[in-house]
């Protein structure tokens, strides 16, 4: 009986302590861009990224050539970004994390959404978010799935900034932004405000339970564990593609399909004025295990 009351006190001390570091932690409002969180005491994205620098390093996505001609806009970005600052996007670890996390971000959009080559004006890195949709479907992209399966007549083709494809990749992203992608996967091609948050939730989102997400890699939340070590997954830029694309980007060596999104990363780290050079360890996946294989994702 002493026992259970002694381990009972130390209980009550032990939540009051850990209730009292939480009463203790600063909580920020930044306007309607950041409530109501510890990451709102950060500059807000809009602050360090400002408008003319998203035009910069999107120019040509409303050229008659493009294919999403008057759909993406910075506004839209910011409206998006404002639904994770709170949660570290773009918040986390100080000035030159924030634009390293946001060139990042941008730098899988960019390398997703592009329609430029090698010849064109500026190259592919200043064609990011030409597209807003997979032009030419080759698949139906539905898979049997308990939780998610595939609504009849709905396609579930790429869409979107970092496009999501498959009936159960868009149950899932819907289930996590409370919005019917299911059965409205189309919506990610008419709001660009949505299309942002999907890609957003995807960055800040672990695949699987006991994974990190992309944020996590990137911006130091994460620490690997022996076995990650020895599968070579590291924190870094590298990992963030491991997250998103698995097998199918990394471990694969110094493959074209990788060395491309990080071009993009490295470019916009250079145009946001940061510095190529800034671009932070295990910039590549070549040799990474996956943390998820394309098979099982
Ligand atoms: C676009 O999506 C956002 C997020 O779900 C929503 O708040 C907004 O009202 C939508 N815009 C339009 C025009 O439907």
């Amino acid at each position: 009986m002493g026992m259970r009351v002694k381990v009972t006190m130390l209980l009550v001390i032990v939540v009051l302590v850990v209730k009292g570091k939480d009463k203790n932690e600063k909580i920020c409002n930044a306007g309607w861009e950041c409530k109501g969180s510890k990451y709102c005491c950060s500059q807000t994205i809009s602050k360090l990224f400002q408008v003319y620098q998203f035009e910069e390093l999107f120019k040509n996505r409303n050229a008659p050539t493009a294919h999403a001609v008057g759909f993406w806009d910075y506004h839209s970005f910011i409206t998006a970004a404002s639904v994770f600052e709170p949660l570290g996007f773009g918040t986390t670890g100080g000035k030159q994390m924030q634009m390293k996390e946001i060139a990042a971000f941008l730098g899988h959009v960019g390398a997703k959404t592009t329609c430029g080559d090698m010849v064109v004006d500026g190259g592919p890195w200043a064609w990011g978010l030409c597209y807003n949709h997979e032009m030419s479907p080759k698949q139906d992209y539905c898979a049997k799935d308990e939780k998610y399966p595939c609504v009849d007549g709905v396609e579930y083709y790429g869409r979107g900034a970092i496009p999501v494809y498959w009936n159960y990749n868009y149950g899932r992203i819907g289930d996590g932004l409370k919005v019917d992608l299911l059965h409205h996967p189309e919506y990610l091609e008419q709001n660009a405000t949505l299309a942002f948050m999907a890609s957003m939730w995807q960055w800040m989102t672990p695949v699987k339970e006991n994974q990190p997400s992309a944020h996590d890699v990137f911006v130091g939340n994460w620490k690997p564990t022996k076995n990650d070590i020895l599968e070579h997954r590291l924190p870094g830029f590298g990992a963030t593609m491991n997250i998103l694309y698995g097998d199918i980007i990394c471990g694969n060596g110094l493959i074209d399909a990788m060395n491309n999104i990080i071009s993009f990363y490295i470019k916009y780290l250079d145009k946001m004025g940061v510095g190529q050079q800034h671009y932070g360890d295990n910039l590549d996946c070549a040799k990474q295990m996956p943390f998820t294989t394309s098979s099982s994702s």
